[in-house]
């Protein structure tokens, strides 16, 4: 059987990710079901019991920003044993609100860890494997600030400045840059019809990511 797909949803919080995920999941389980495949919905920091405590403890305590970053790690390794690896293994199609470009966005850009400690626990954690496709929301600060829901006590993460979420968005677009061919950008501003169309275009680009089976 074939290598599942990996995707992955990124952006600075208020950019639009959530907004799209639930609408991108049934056109993903579609498509998915058409190969036979199945789709695992799972989220960073989370995905596993373990997983979702150490989300708790993220966004809410606070703590060493490099004690940060190893947990967002740690919580990955859980993700990517339990879950991630499995789900591909089996042939489904996964996908993840979040993952590694969040770490380097946040705690990298955001934050201002070191790329170079993130890059080892990148290899430690997951040695080359990468999403086949990240979809990057991209929108200002401002206007991301003004999007987000008020309807809830804002996180840690949530409740921070203008310019931290600056250079968090100047970090995904220097690793959208950097991986242009796992990369695919939605402008932010554009209305929501818009950008479905253009997930639509995208969705319908994605049986070419299949690896083939090595055992076909
Ligand atoms: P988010 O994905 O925005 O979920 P919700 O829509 O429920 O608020 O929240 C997760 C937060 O965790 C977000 O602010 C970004 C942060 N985060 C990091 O700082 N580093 C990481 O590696 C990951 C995965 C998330």
């Amino acid at each position: 059987m074939a290598r599942g797909i990996f995707i992955t949803f990124e952006g600075i919080d208020g950019a639009g990710k959530t907004t799209h995920l639930a609408w991108f999941r049934e056109r993903l389980e579609h498509q998915a079901a058409r190969a036979g495949a199945a789709v695992v919905l799972t989220r960073e920091p989370g995905g596993t019991a373990l997983g979702e405590t150490l989300r708790e403890i993220l966004l809410h305590q606070p703590m060493d920003l490099e004690t940060e970053a190893l947990l967002m790690f740690a919580a990955r390794r859980e993700h990517l044993a339990q879950v991630i690896e499995p789900a591909l293994a089996r042939g489904d199609w996964v996908l993840s609100d979040r993952f590694t470009d969040a770490t380097f966005a946040y705690q990298g850009g955001g934050r201002g860890l070191a790329r170079g400690k993130l890059e080892t626990l990148e290899r430690w954690v997951q040695g080359e494997f990468q999403p086949d496709l990240t979809v990057l929301f991209d929108l200002p600060p401002d206007t991301a600030s003004t999007r987000r829901s008020a309807a809830r006590e804002p996180d840690r993460f949530e409740r921070e400045s203008g310019s931290f979420f600056s250079r968090t968005r100047a970090e995904y677009l220097r690793r959208a840059q950097e991986a242009p061919q796992r990369f695919r950008m939605v402008d932010s501003t554009q209305s929501i019809t818009l950008i479905r169309q253009q997930l639509e275009q995208l969705l319908a680009t994605l049986s070419c990511l299949r690896a083939p089976d090595p055992h076909a």
